[in-house]
């Protein structure tokens, strides 16, 4: 097995599950916590994102198929996706292609949210582009909830991505991506989520004088 990626709580590593590719998703034991309390978090969280892809799946949304889950070893075995990162291939497409691509990521947030999931870690880090379609991934910090401010919380941290990491495109880009998401949602909820993604940026620019 080939290491891949060393994350502060995980590491994935390229392998192979029943003759096909896949990635094993260990969470690693953390030196600084108690160590029976350690182990319980890491069987948790585990047990929780397995849980939250399967259910991002019964949304509709494309995701690693589930190999093989061991919350005792904190093991997550899943399909490999054959792809690009969708921060990279923002940077490198042409404007026609990061517009549809961002009306599709629009689309398949708003069925996440639709269905009562908030994704909690959406950077174009965690879509990988597989041909034309999008598969998400790293659902540690996924939720169920279909709460306004979770949905709201969600598109904020996708439009700080992108103007951080794409900042050429990133007002089109995002303008494309709320279109896609107001094709699931609605017009009455996504003018509701806009508001709300205002107010929480408000917040944010005012909190230091609080
Ligand atoms: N199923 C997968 N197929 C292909 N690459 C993956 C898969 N899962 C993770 N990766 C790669 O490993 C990286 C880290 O995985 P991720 O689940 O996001 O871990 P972390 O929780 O540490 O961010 C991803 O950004 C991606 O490049
Ligand atoms: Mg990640």
């Amino acid at each position: 097995m080939k290491l891949i990626y060393r994350g502060a709580e995980a590491d994935l590593l390229l392998g192979a599950w029943a003759g096909e590719k896949a990635i094993h998703k260990v969470r690693k034991p953390l030196p600084y916590r108690l160590e029976a309390l350690d182990r319980a978090i890491r069987s948790h969280r585990t047990l929780h994102e397995a849980n939250m892809i399967h259910s991002a799946r019964s949304a509709g949304v494309r995701t690693p198929y589930l190999y093989f889950v061991n919350p005792t070893s904190a093991l997550i075995v899943m399909e490999y996706i054959e792809g690009e990162r969708m921060k990279t291939v923002l940077e490198l497409a042409p404007d026609d292609i990061v517009i549809s691509l961002c009306r599709r990521f629009g689309e398949d947030v708003a069925a996440m949210h639709t269905a009562g999931i908030m994704h909690g870690d959406i950077t174009t880090s965690n879509v990988i582009v597989r041909d034309s379609e999008l598969v998400f991934i790293d659902f540690g910090l996924s939720l169920h909830s279909a709460k306004l401010e979770d949905h709201a919380v969600d598109l904020r941290l996708i439009k700080e991505t992108l103007n951080g990491a794409h900042s050429r495109i990133a007002s089109v880009a995002f303008g494309a991506l709320l279109d896609g998401y107001k094709v699931k949602v609605g017009e009455a909820r996504l003018d509701a989520t806009k508001r709300k993604l205002s107010e929480i940026e408000g917040r944010g620019r005012y909190a230091k004088v609080e």
